[in-house]
């Protein structure tokens, strides 16, 4: 996988590359961006987007906020916290994005290279809790007798030896690394266990057949596209062993905002007794939020519903609700797998248990 994010030069004149999603997966297009504003338009524009991938394009660009500023003086200050206060505007419901800023926003003494050695540093930690999520996820998806070779087949598997479905994007594309939903099936497919994946187109920004497709592809992993209207009838004819999926924010009961979509497919896993898992990092909580209901969540402009890649489905009409995000209660998930552990029974106290084992008595 090309690298997603990555900082050319120093601190001082260098710069954020970003690989731009709108453009996958037909043309490999790299952006160089060398001010806030091209940032912030690329995490609107989701050329830059999943939620850790957004906290880490955000860092990097508090560096391009203080470049040519004078070392000691009070403008960096300034600049610094403008930068914050627009990028935290650019997109409302992934948390990663407000983690990254405020702990950009803890720097000093400020200077360039200090943001950027921060920047790394998310960056980095970010790479490394996607191996260990994989880990867990992993471990949980054996307990789960996924890997049984004596376990019942209901459908041809061919060599895979099982099969999970995903939707919209939690892979390397989202975060680096091997991604979240994404990385038990990297880390599976690293150790000689196949996996299959169904991956879901998901509507109406095609996330799930540009990106999940052309990047699990890329790595030889073993994935069938449905259109979104199909994943009950694969549940239904036994297909499917279990359903990953990433985050944009998770209250502190468990409740999950995910990528719209999200929340019809745990309906239908419950009803067709799938197990449903959600992967991603601590910093996808926000336990400021008691449950999901208080979770923003972005609506976007109607064209991207009345067209697709610029092709006009719908005629014009008056009104379209095109909201980008959906909230799946905690009941209807089964595990929140993060870089800490294993979220399960997926609840206020096990959470808190992960995420805070201080505070648990
Ligand atoms: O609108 P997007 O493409 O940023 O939505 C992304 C998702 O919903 C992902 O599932 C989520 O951010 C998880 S990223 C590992």
């Amino acid at each position: 996988m090309s690298k997603i994010i990555q900082w050319v030069g120093d601190a001082e004149t260098g710069h954020l590359r970003l690989l731009d999603q709108t453009r996958l997966p037909t043309d490999e297009f790299f952006l160089d961006c060398r001010d806030v504003q091209t940032v912030w338009d690329a995490i609107r524009r989701l050329s830059v987007r999943g939620a850790p991938a957004i906290g880490v394009a955000a860092a990097y660009a508090c560096v391009l906020s203080v470049q040519g500023i004078e070392p000691g003086s009070d403008r960096l200050e300034q600049a610094l916290s403008e930068a914050v206060e627009h990028l935290a505007i650019s997109r409302p419901t992934a948390v990663n994005l407000f983690w990254a800023l405020r702990r950009m926003s803890m720097v000093r003494p400020l200077s360039a290279a200090r943001l950027l050695s921060e920047a790394v540093a998310i960056d980095e930690e970010n790479k490394l809790m996607t191996r260990r999520i994989g880990e867990h996820g992993l471990a949980l998806l054996s307990g789960m007798g996924l890997f049984d070779a004596n376990r019942p087949v209901k459908w041809d598997k061919g060599a895979a030896v099982a099969s999970v479905l995903t939707h919209c994007n939690a892979g390397a594309l989202a975060c680096d690394g091997i991604g979240t939903a994404t990385a038990p099936i990297y880390l599976a497919q690293e150790r000689g266990l196949k996996i299959k994946v169904y991956a879901d187109e998901t509507r109406p920004l095609l996330q799930g057949a540009r990106l999940t497709v052309y990047e699990l592809r890329k790595e030889n992993v073993d994935v069938t596209l449905i259109c979104d209207n199909m994943a009950a009838q694969v549940m239904r004819e036994g297909r499917v062993d279990a359903v990953i999926v990433g985050a944009d924010r998770i209250a502190a009961n468990g409740d999950t905002a995910n990528k719209i979509g999200t929340y019809g497919l745990a309906v239908l896993a419950k009803y067709h007794s799938v197990p449903f898992i959600v992967a991603a990092p601590s910093t996808t909580f926000d336990m400021t939020l008691t449950d999901g209901s208080s979770i923003p969540i972005e609506h976007r402009a109607p064209e991207e519903v009345t067209a697709i890649v610029h092709a006009r489905l719908a005629p014009r009409f008056g009104s379209v609700y095109n909201p980008a995000f959906d909230v799946t209660p905690h009941e209807l998930i089964r595990a929140i797998v993060t870089e800490r552990g294993v979220v399960e029974p997926v609840n206020r106290e096990s959470v808190r248990a992960i995420l805070e084992p201080a505070k648990v008595r």
